[in-house]
This record gives structure tokens, C-alpha cells and sequence, in this order.
């Protein structure tokens, strides 16, 4: 098998960190086991903008539109970094990439793994019991509320001309107005909305244990969302074997922190994916243990769900699982994509390694109530996969 080509996108703060030990653990698997890769690093993000006044080198969008078998993100986002218009500076990489590359599913697993702390309370908590928190959130990426700024952000970074939708007047409101359209599309809702169905499938033959998918939206009050419901139910309908349920945003919130054991498969519109991931990290030991994958028909990007952290970046000390899981969910993708073994049993090397760390007692850092660096948990875990491959691909 050809090496992949991975395009390596640090960005801003803490991502630099943390996409340091993603790449110590590809340089495992690269040494001990027959995958390999083709790296490209470009330098993006607002510290980039910052410094140099260009949110990422001019190509870098048509590298990773052309040249990139899988894209991994660290973060983007820094304090006073925005363009000249206000919109976030190091958007072309993250929402540009996001629309331009068709990235419609936004796969962001919410699991407890044994041996972690959740952070319900604000207090650190061992109540992990098989199953409890082991759900898959699918953020609709390309449209809804984030749909200006991504067809602003695809525009610059492919160069497409600015096409703004123009509206003169808000009957009933006075004065200076801002607004964001919230275009909800049947077509950007089915394909979304399959995925999730398509992914329920996928986990009942991986774990063994029946799914259910939930539909998450207002459609009590909003016409997209009635859509986004209304195409639901239909896809609903045609897989009857499928348990399905459905949940308003508001009422969803105490659902997800009550009973996450109740739920398995979530499909939700772009913002309410936003929002409710950050708060269902929670459940599973915080930010620091999020990660996600963007896929669409042809690429794929990967990314820890938190941010770029400003106050530790530097310092070492945030917890690199997050990306280290985006990995695995990337050697997952690509196994699936190619037809490939190896990278299927590498992509089953990562998980085990992370969930025995945890369950292990291996070391852990500050938000999981530990004291141990950035670097010290990755080289923990990407020691346990070196030991791990060299069972697997040991010569004879
Ligand atoms: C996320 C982030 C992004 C988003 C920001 C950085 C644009 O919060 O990936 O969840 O809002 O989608
Ligand atoms: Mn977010």
C-alpha cells in the first residue's frame, strides 16, 4: 500500500501541542507496523494571521482540496485575531475547508471510557458503569446558522467571487441590524441525516448492541428545523428496523445529562451540534477527551473538538487524548476508505492503547486530576502502541 498523504494543520495555541504528540504516535506506527504516510505541515491559524498577515500560505487550500488523502487539524482561533471585516482570522482553514471540501458530517463521539473522571458537577467523579455515556453526536457541517461565514470562508480561501444575500428591510425592527440566514437545505438534511442512520448500522455490527438514532431539533418554532424533522422521519420510515426517537434542543439538554445511557446515534442541525458537543464532553471527562472527524464524499478532516486555549498554550499541560482519539478515528476513516487491514488492526491498536491507559491507571493531566504534561501522556500512550505493534508485525 502507497503512503497516505496527511496534510498537518497545527493552527493556534495549544494545537500546537497537542498535534506534537499525534505526530510522535504516527512515527510509531510509520516505524513498527507497514502503514505509512506522506506528511505536509502548514503553519495556519490567527497567530499565523497575526504574524505574517495571511491566515495560511496562498495553495495550502488547493493542497488539501488535491493533494491530501486525510487532513488533522490541532486548533484554530486566537485572541484579537480577526480580519478586517470582524470574521474570525484562520476561518478559511476550518469552515473553509468545511464547505469547500463538501465535510457535511461532523462525527463527534461522546464516550466514558473506565478509569476517567467525568466533570458533571464541577467535582471529579468515577461512576463509570459499562455503557453509560457511549453515544455518537452527527453535527450537519455545511449549512444552518454557520452558513454565511462558511461560504464567506470557502470564498476566500478558494478565491470565489463574494456573493452576499441582500435584504432590505426587517419589518418590526428598527435601527442597526446584524443577521444570520439560517438556510436549512433538504439535500444538505438527507445526506446528513443517511450518514447518521448509515453510522447506527455500523455500531450495531461493531458493538453488538442495538442502536437508536435521535433527531435533534426546534421544530416546534423553526421552518428549517421543521424540514430538517420532516426529512427525518422519512428516512425514519424507511428503515424501520432502526429504533428512532426525536428531542427539541432545550428539552434535549437535561435529556443528554440525565439518561445519556438512553442514547446512541444524535443527528442535529450545525449550531445545535455546536453547542450541545461542548456540553456532552462533560460526560465524558471534558474537552480534553472530544474528538471528531468532518468527512464528506471525497476528503476528510480531523480535529480535537476543543479550542485553542490561550491560557495554556505553551505550558505543556493539556490533555492530548482528544487529538490522539482523532487519529484513531482517522486510521479508522482511512481503513474503511482503502479497504485497508493494516490500518484497520493500527486504528484498533490506538483504541486499545488509549483505553487501557485509563483503565490502567496510566498518567493523566491537570483536567482529569492529574499533574502529568502533555508530552508525558502521549509518550505513555504511544509506548503502549509500540509494544502492541511489535507483537502484531514482529518478523519472524
Ligand atoms: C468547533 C468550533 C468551531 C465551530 C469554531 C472554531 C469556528 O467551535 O469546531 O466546534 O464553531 O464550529
Ligand atoms: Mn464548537
Amino acid at each position: 500500500m502507497a503512503a497516505y498523504r496527511l496534510t498537518i494543520l497545527p493552527g493556534d495555541g495549544v494545537g500546537r501541542e497537542v498535534i506534537a504528540e499525534a505526530r510522535r504516535l504516527i512515527a510509531v506506527f510509520e516505524e513498527h507496523s507497514p502503514i505509512s504516510f506522506d506528511i505536509t505541515e502548514i503553519p495556519c491559524g490567527g497567530q499565523h494571521y497575526l504574524e505574517t498577515g495571511e491566515e495560511w500560505p496562498e495553495g495550502s487550500y488547493k493542497h488539501c482540496r488535491d493533494d491530501s488523502d486525510a487532513i488533522l487539524l490541532g486548533a484554530i482561533g486566537w485572541p484579537g485575531a480577526h480580519l478586517p471585516n470582524g470574521d474570525l482570522a484562520g476561518g478559511q482553514t476550518i469552515l473553509g475547508l468545511r464547505s469547500g471540501l463538501k465535510l457535511y458530517a461532523n462525527v463527534r463521539p461522546v464516550k466514558l471510557y473506565p478509569g476517567v473522571l467525568h466533570k458533571v458537577h464541577g467535582i471529579h467523579k468515577q461512576v463509570w458503569e459499562p455503557d453509560l455515556v457511549d453515544l455518537v453526536m452527527i453535527r450537519e457541517n455545511t449549512e444552518g446558522l454557520y452558513h454565511s461565514l462558511l461560504r464567506r470562508m470557502e470564498q476566500k480561501a478558494t478565491g470565489g467571487k463574494d456573493e452576499r444575500i441582500v435584504i432590505d428591510e426587517f419589518p418590526g425592527i428598527e435601527g442597526e441590524v446584524a443577521w444570520d440566514p439560517r438556510p436549512i437545505s433538504r439535500k444538505g438534511s438527507e445526506r446528513v441525516i443517511k450518514f447518521a442512520f448509515n453510522i447506527a448500522r455500523h455500531r450495531e455490527r461493531k458493538l453488538g448492541i442495538p442502536q437508536s438514532v435521535t433527531c435533534v431539533d426546534k421544530s416546534n418554532v423553526t421552518r428549517g428545523c421543521r424540514l430538517f424533522r420532516k426529512i427525518f422521519d422519512e428516512i425514519a420510515e424507511a428503515n424501520p428496523d432502526l429504533e428512532t426517537h426525536r428531542a427539541y434542543i432545550d428539552a434535549f439538554t437535561m435529556w443528554l445529562v440525565r439518561n445519556p445511557e438512553e442514547l446512541d446515534v444524535v443527528v442535529l442541525p450545525n449550531m445545535f451540534g455546536d453547542i450541545a458537543t461542548d456540553l456532552a464532553s462533560v460526560l465524558q471527562g471534558g474537552m480534553g477527551m472530544a474528538a471528531s472527524a468532518n468527512l464528506g464524499p471525497k476528503h476528510m478532516l480531523f480535529e480535537p473538538v476543543h479550542g485553542s486555549a490561550p491560557k495554556y498554550a505553551g505550558m505543556n499541560v493539556v490533555n492530548p487524548t482528544a487529538t490522539l482519539q482523532s487519529v484513531q478515528m482517522m486510521f479508522e476513516a482511512l481503513a474503511y476508505r482503502h479497504n485497508d487491514d493494516d490500518m484497520d488492526v493500527c486504528a484498533d491498536i490506538v483504541q486499545t492503547a488509549i483505553q487501557q491507559h485509563f483503565e490502567e491507571g496510566g498518567c493523566v493531566t491537570y483536567d482529569l486530576g492529574g499533574d502529568a504534561s502533555t508530552s508525558d501522556v502521549g509518550e505513555a500512550i504511544a509506548d503502549r502502541c509500540e509494544k502492541m505493534l511489535r507483537e502484531q508485525f514482529a518478523t519472524a
